[in-house]
């Protein structure tokens, strides 16, 4: 069985990446954390990077004169380190259609609530926890799902949910989400690499 070459992208703390990478680093995935790539040259990402001893890239659109270079400079870039599966962490930018047409079904997100519900443009972070709070559900969760055209519609690989109580705050919500998010992002990473997962 072929080792796959994984590339994050991460756009701030970086949390899900850390947990990823352990578990690659463990032997729980068997898979290479070959690259980190993000828009945000201060990312606490890359500190993580530099711990872990993972090669890391600053690339972002505004280092080029227009999105066709930046498209193909991403995309040379994962031709170098022979990428077979992209890794969504906190990435804040929209991925450019070439980059999903050429890793078509080999880009997975991972999103704090449980889809279809809480998703869409503008979805993301503390939004989606204060909407959680405000709606009163008595479960959130997180998703990892396929990366499409349309936000946080891609097919969904896993999930898991979580009780809230009346004392959580959108606060205590996400850090039991992210708590769910480090465990199943793992576990799908590790069923895809085994083939347990399949992507076509
Ligand atoms: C997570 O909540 C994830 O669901 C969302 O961005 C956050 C990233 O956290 N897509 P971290 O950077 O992995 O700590």
């Amino acid at each position: 069985m072929k080792k796959i070459n994984i590339a994050f992208f991460a756009s701030h703390g970086g949390s899900n990446f850390q947990s990823i990478v352990e578990n690659i680093q463990s032997g729980n995935i068997y898979a290479n954390a070959s690259l980190l790539i993000s828009n945000n040259s201060d990312c606490y990402a890359f500190e993580r990077a530099k711990s872990l001893g993972v090669p890391f890239k600053h690339i972002s659109s505004a280092q080029f004169e227009d999105s066709l270079e930046f498209q193909n400079a991403l995309l040379a870039l994962l031709d170098a380190y022979k990428i077979d599966l992209i890794v969504l962490a906190g990435y804040m930018r929209k991925i450019p259609q070439s980059i999903i047409q050429k890793y078509k079904n080999r880009i997975l997100n991972i999103h704090p609530a449980l889809l279809p519900k809480y998703g869409g443009q503008g979805m993301y972070g503390m939004f989606v926890h204060k909407a959680v709070h405000e709606s009163g559900d008595a479960v959130s969760g997180a998703t990892v799902h396929i990366v499409s055209e349309e936000y946080d519609e891609g097919r969904i690989l896993k999930q898991e949910s979580v009780a809230i109580d009346s004392e959580d705050t959108p606060e205590s919500i996400a850090e039991k989400v992210l708590a769910i998010e480090h465990k199943i992002y793992s576990v799908t990473i590790k069923e895809i690499a085994e083939g347990k997962i399949k992507l076509d």
